[in-house]
């Protein structure tokens, strides 16, 4: 077992070197821990990168030149210790004494007097320093990169600072309630025998919304697939792809397979054949484990496979696809604060290149007056409405069918939503149906 600090300080250097996410990294790190400690190593880690460009604009205000690459943990150890100095109730000269510890166990007693002589200064100057950065900083004002905030404004010219607000609360534990085994009513009322305070969703039918967090083991129900964690604009998928009983479906970049188990629940076992792709091996897993609990695995076949190819496919056409494309997660930084960090602009371009073609190959396999869903949690428009845009222009036989929601801002291609205070995610759809030689849609 080591030290909850010094695993939290090495996962925020990991994060900060870009090598691996939280949640690529955390399951892992959660292990080496003791079994006490895992809750406030989750809030470090995660409370840390949720502030993380307040932190550190801070460090560099306060550090008279930046750590070295080298020293990229002692940089975590710091904006570990900003952190719980500002943000959680432990007493500064406890918090102060862990933090210089903390600079042994990383075998670099040599910065024990720096990290104690910056925290004790930003102790004594904690007011005067947040005054003049909120002025200075915009990166500062509003804890984000830069290049995010420039988008943003530019983007979304009347949206960007509400974004930027919520990107930084937390967002509410969603449960998609299995319509095969019970109502979301039904469920409320079992939620409510055990005590725990939870709503209906105004956006999807099958939705409870929890008024605190809760681990998904006290949850009732969850184990015999009663219930699955699913935001409720990610529950708008397949009521907006309307399959139907005897269609043909694909649910293109499937893992962990939240829409692909809400599809079976819906209509699994109808006549329908569903076949679903993820490129990555490991991620399929994940389908295999929501699958299983559901009992949903007789409905479908998942198959490894990469959506700008071919090769997995039969050659028979698909009535109805979903493209779940690779996205930024810009829509979803709430639940996971290191896309701040993580995310660089230049991946949008890369993204973009991604999606497109991944739309390009999948077209070929949807049947004539098929139905094709394009869905991201992104709120960047360059990986939503322009895709379809572009490729609409690419294509005369992609029929553009506008989304009519009293949710969501309706956009000339898709319907785009943001971030929304203790309500759904941001996220982004667009349908096209595929017209027919003869130009009809048959929809
Ligand atoms: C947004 S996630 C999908 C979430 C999923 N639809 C759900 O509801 O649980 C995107 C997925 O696409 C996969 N992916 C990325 N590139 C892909 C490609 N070229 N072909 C197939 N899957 C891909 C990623 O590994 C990731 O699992």
């Amino acid at each position: 077992m080591i030290d909850v600090r010094l695993a939290a300080t090495r996962l925020l250097a990991s994060l900060i070197s870009q090598q691996g996410s939280i949640n690529s990294l955390l399951p892992e790190v959660m292990k080496t821990v003791k079994p006490k400690d895992t809750a406030l190593l989750q809030q470090l880690v995660y409370g840390t990168s949720r502030e993380y460009w307040r932190l550190d604009a801070l460090a560099r205000q306060l550090l008279k030149k930046p750590f070295q690459a080298k020293d990229i943990d002692l940089q975590a150890c710091l904006l570990l210790g900003l952190y719980q100095l500002r943000e959680m109730r432990i007493p500064p000269h406890a918090v102060i004494h862990e933090t210089v510890e903390l600079t042994k166990l990383l075998n670099k007693d040599w910065a024990k007097g720096l990290i104690n002589a910056v925290l004790r200064r930003y102790q004594r100057e904690a007011i005067t320093l947040d005054q003049q950065l909120s002025q200075s900083s915009d990166i500062y004002h509003w804890n984000h990169p830069e290049w995010m905030i420039t988008k943003l404004q530019h983007n979304w010219p009347d949206h960007w600072q509400s974004i930027l607000i919520q990107n930084d609360i937390k967002a509410p534990l969603t449960l998609r309630v299995n319509k095969r085994l019970l109502s979301a009513s039904e469920y409320l009322a079992l939620l409510d025998e055990e005590g725990i305070s939870a709503g209906l969703s105004e956006l999807s039918q099958h939705a409870v919304v929890l008024a605190e967090p809760l681990d998904v083991k006290d949850l009732p129900g969850f184990d015999i697939g009663e219930v699955s964690v699913q935001d409720e604009v990610a529950q708008l998928s397949v009521p907006i792809l309307a399959p139907q009983a005897g269609d043909r479906i694909l649910d293109a970049c499937a893992a962990p397979g939240g829409k692909l188990c809400h599809l079976l629940e819906e209509i699994g076992g109808q006549s329908t054949q569903v076949d679903a792709i993820e490129l990555s091996p490991h991620r399929i897993t994940r389908i295999n484990e929501n699958l299983a609990r559901l009992k949903l695995d007789t409905y479908c076949q998942v198959l490894c496979g990469d959506a700008t190819s071919s090769e997995w496919w039969d050659g028979n056409c698909y009535d109805r696809i979903l493209i779940d494309a690779p996205c930024s997660g810009s829509g979803v930084i709430r639940r996971n604060p290191d896309i701040k960090i993580l995310r660089q602009n230049e991946d949008i371009l890369k993204l973009a290149s991604t999606q497109l073609s991944i739309l390009e190959n999948l077209w070929k396999m949807l049947a004539p007056g098929g139905t094709l869903v394009y869905a991201t949690c992104s709120i960047f428009p360059q990986e939503n409405e322009r895709i379809i845009e572009r490729f609409c222009k690419l294509h005369t036989d992609a029929l553009h069918q506008p989304i009519n929601l009293s949710a969501g801002y309706s956009r000339p291609y898709g319907i785009q939503f943001f971030p929304k205070f203790n309500s759904h995610d941001g996220f982004f759809y667009a349908k096209l149906v595929k017209l027919d030689a003869s130009g009809s849609s048959n929809a």
